[in-house]
């Protein structure tokens, strides 16, 4: 069967990871979280002390983009992939309240995006992949055979991010996380370079009362309309 390139575009935790690992799992493919190389590459300036009162060590970082290596792995037991940096599995280290505030100024870096731009490019030369993220379907892979682009309001996202926190037994708080969500969705979508913003092609879809079945189904249809 013909393999082609998905691209699913969204706001902060929208769900479209779920629901963009889901379909690759099903369906054979690659999946990448291109938000888990930016949480990545924040981690690394966090570790490496590059945050100071006066913001980031833009220099430093920048003469050490080449140094930062940040790959996928599957999780045997999970079955699905984890973030490494150098190495390391950082999967949970990412996703926690420090790399999500500090994640936003990192991802308006514009040699940043270049160098993450480049490594999903090469990942996705081969199709058969899915890839989740803000810039997908308009600058990573505009010519994607689908595209998505999903919202759901900022409340009902805050609420799935507390209680995946919750649930993975990290400390968690609604008004902060609701916070966080409204400050990266201004940051997104008002950055110069690549900002958040649905291609003309992509379809949009509102998941704010759907549960993630009906989420599933609805992403296969799509899938099985791209390829006939
Ligand atoms: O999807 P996420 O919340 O894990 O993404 C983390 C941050 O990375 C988000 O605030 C915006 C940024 N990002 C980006 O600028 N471009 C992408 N393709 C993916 C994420």
């Amino acid at each position: 069967m013909r393999k082609i390139t998905i691209a699913i575009d969204g706001f902060s935790s929208s769900g479209k990871s779920t629901m963009a690992k889901d379909l690759a799992r099903e369906i054979g493919y690659i999946y990448i979280d291109s938000g888990a190389m930016y949480r990545a590459v924040t981690l690394y300036a966090m570790e490496q002390g590059l945050f100071n009162s006066d913001g980031i060590d833009i220099e430093t970082l920048k003469s050490r983009i080449r140094d930062i290596h940040i790959s996928f792995r599957l999780d045997r037991d999970t079955q699905r992939p984890d973030t490494y940096l150098n190495g390391v599995n950082v999967e949970d280290k990412i996703r926690s309240m420090d790399v999500s505030a500090k994640v936003s100024p990192i991802s308006t870096l514009g040699f940043v995006r270049e160098a993450m731009v480049h490594r999903q490019q090469e990942m996705g030369k081969a199709k058969g992949i899915v890839m989740d993220g803000r810039d997908i379907g308009t600058t990573v892979f505009p010519d994607a055979e689908l595209k998505i682009f999903v919202t759901a309001s900022a409340e009902t996202r805050a609420e799935r991010r507390y209680e995946e926190l919750k649930a993975k037994g990290q400390e968690a708080c609604y008004d902060d996380i609701l916070k966080n969500i409204k400050e990266r969705d201004c940051m997104d979508q008002s950055r110069e370079i690549s900002p958040l913003r649905k291609a003309d092609d992509a379809i949009l879809l509102d998941n704010s009362i759907m549960s993630i079945p009906q989420q599933k189904e609805w992403l296969m249809k799509q899938y099985l309309q791209a390829i006939r």
